[in-house]
C-alpha cells in the first residue's frame, strides 16, 4: 500500500511513524512534511489547502490512500477532489468537517442527535451578547464560531474581557461553563461503524499548573488511571455513534477521525467540542501504543469496511508526550534558532512539528510548537521519567516546556 499524508506538524509525524510501521505499507509520502517526517517518508511540496493540487499529487504518486491531517484543509474541503479522482481518503468531506469548522453547526448536530453538551447561544449583536452573558453568568465562555487555531475560546470571570472577545468574534457562541476534568476521545469511523481509541488527556495552557494562555496543546498522556471504567463505552453510546449516525442521516457521512473533547462535569458527561481530525499532541502519545496496523485500519475506514476489521489492540503500556515550545509561544514564537538533539534514552523518541533545515542543512526551529518528546514505559511514572530525561538531550535557545505533564495522574493524591 502507498500512502500520502497531508500536513506538516507533530500529528503528521506521529501518523507517518505508525503508517510506516504497518507491514502492508510499501511507500509513505508526505506533503509538505517536515525534516522529522523525511526520516520515514518522502516529502513533496504542495499547498495543503488546494484540493486540486493534492489530488494531482496523489494521482502522480499512484497512492492507494490519502490521509489528511490538519483541520484547515479538511474544512476547506480538500478531501473532496481527491475522492472524486477515485482515490481513497481518510478524512471527512468539507461538508462533514463543518462539525469542527462551525461551532454553531456542531451544536445543531448535537441537539439533533441528543448528545449532551453545554447549553449555548449564537449571538450576532451586542444586545444578544449581553443577554447570553446574563443568562449563563460567570465564568463566561465565549467562542469564535469558526476555526481559530486554538485561540478562539476565552474563559474568564471578567465581564469586560468576555464582551470584548465576543464583539471581536461576532457571530459568537456563548455557553455555560463546564467544570470537571477534560478528556480527549478519538474514534475512527467509516461513516457507520465507530472504533474508539483509548482516552487521552491534553494540557492546553502554556505554563505549569494550567497557568498562562491557551495553546494548541503542551503535552498529553494515556491511559487515564482516574477515568471511570465505562467511559469509552459511555461516550461511544451517547456521543460518538449518535453523531456519526446524524451526519450520515443528513447525507454528509463522516469518514475519518472524529475527536470528542469532553468534560466530565459534576452533572455528567458533556461535549466541549468536536474536531474532524486526530488531535495534537494526543496522537503522539496514542499511536505508539496501538498494535493494530494503522494504515490498514485507515484504509478500511476510507473504503467503508471498518466493520470487517478486528477489534483494536493496544500495548499494555503508558505514554507521555511533552511539547518543546519556542521562545514567545503562543503569542509571537521566535523562529530560526538552531536545534540539537543528542542520543535519546531507549523508550523515548522525538516527533517533529515546527522544524526546518536552514541553508547549511542544520535543523532549526520553524514554529511555536517545535517538537514533542514521547516516553513509553510500564506506567505513567516510567513514561514521564523517560520523556523528561529525553528533553535534557535537546537544546533550543529560549525554548520552554511544561514540567507537570501527567504529574497528577502518575502520582495520585494520597499515594
Ligand atoms: P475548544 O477550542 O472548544 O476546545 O476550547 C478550548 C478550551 O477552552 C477547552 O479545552 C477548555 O479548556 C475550555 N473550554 C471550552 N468550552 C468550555 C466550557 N463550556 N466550559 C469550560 N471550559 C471550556
Ligand atoms: N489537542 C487539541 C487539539 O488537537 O485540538
Amino acid at each position: 500500500m502507498r500512502v500520502l499524508i497531508i500536513g506538516t506538524g507533530g500529528r503528521e509525524h506521529a501518523l507517518a511513524l505508525a503508517i510506516a510501521a504497518d507491514p502492508a505499507v510499501t511507500e509513505v509520502h508526505a506533503a509538505p512534511g517536515n525534516p522529522g517526517i523525511a526520516e520515514c517518508a518522502t516529502n513533496h511540496p504542495v499547498d495543503p489547502l488546494s484540493g486540486p493540487e493534492v489530488a494531482a499529487l496523489a494521482t502522480r504518486l499512484g497512492v492507494d490512500l490519502v490521509v489528511v491531517g490538519p483541520e484547515a484543509p479538511l474544512v476547506a474541503g480538500v478531501a473532496d477532489p481527491v475522492r472524486e479522482a477515485g482515490i481513497a481518503v481518510f478524512g471527512p468531506s468539507g461538508a462533514a468537517a463543518k462539525i469542527e469548522g462551525s461551532k454553531t453547526y456542531a451544536k445543531e448536530i448535537m441537539a439533533a442527535a441528543g448528545v449532551p453538551t453545554a447549553q449555548a447561544r449564537t449571538c450576532g449583536t451586542a444586545a444578544e451578547i449581553e443577554a447570553a452573558l446574563d443568562e449563563f453568568g460567570p465564568p463566561y465562555v465565549v467562542k469564535d464560531d469558526g476555526l481559530a487555531a486554538g485561540k478562539g475560546v476565552v474563559v474568564t470571570e471578567d465581564r469586560g474581557i468576555a464582551v470584548e472577545h465576543a464583539l471581536r468574534c461576532a457571530p459568537v457562541v456563548i455557553e455555560e461553563f463546564l467544570d470537571g476534568p477534560e478528556v480527549s476521545l478519538f474514534a475512527i469511523t467509516d461513516g457507520t461503524t465507530v472504533r474508539p481509541l483509548r482516552p487521552a488527556q491534553d494540557f492546553k495552557r502554556a505554563y505549569d499548573d494550567d497557568a498562562g494562555p491557551n495553546t494548541g496543546g503542551m503535552g498529553a498522556y494515556t491511559p487515564l488511571p482516574w477515568a471511570p471504567d465505562d467511559l469509552v463505552d459511555d461516550v461511544l453510546a451517547r456521543v460518538l455513534q449518535p453523531t456519526v449516525d446524524e451526519l450520515r442521516r443528513r447525507g454528509t457521512p463522516f469518514v475519518g477521525l472524529l475527536y470528542a473533547g469532553l468534560a466530565l462535569t459534576s452533572r455528567g458527561l458533556r461535549v466541549i467540542e468536536f474536531n474532524a481530525r486526530f488531535g495534537d499532541p494526543e496522537t503522539q502519545a496514542l499511536l505508539p501504543l496501538l498494535k493494530t496496523p494503522l494504515a490498514t485500519l485507515l484504509a478500511a475506514a476510507a473504503a467503508g469496511e471498518l466493520a470487517a476489521q478486528p477489534e483494536l489492540e493496544w500495548a499494555d503500556r503508558a505514554a507521555v508526550t511533552v511539547v518543546l515550545a519556542s521562545n514567545g509561544y503562543p503569542e509571537s514564537p521566535r523562529q530560526g534558532d538552531q536545534l540539537t538533539v543528542a542520543e535519546l534514552p531507549a523508550g523515548s523518541h522525538v516527533v517533529h512539528a515546527g522544524t526546518a533545515l536552514d541553508g547549511q542543512g542544520r535543523l532549526v526551529s520553524a514554529g511555536g510548537r517545535v517538537l514533542a518528546v514521547v516516553g513509553i514505559g510500564a506506567d505513567l511514572d516510567d513514561a514521564r521519567e523517560l520523556a523528561y530525561r529525553a528533553l535534557t538531550k535537546i537544546e533550543l535557545e529560549g525554548s520552554f516546556y511544561r514540567r507537570d505533564i501527567a504529574a497528577a495522574a502518575a502520582a495520585p493524591v494520597g499515594s
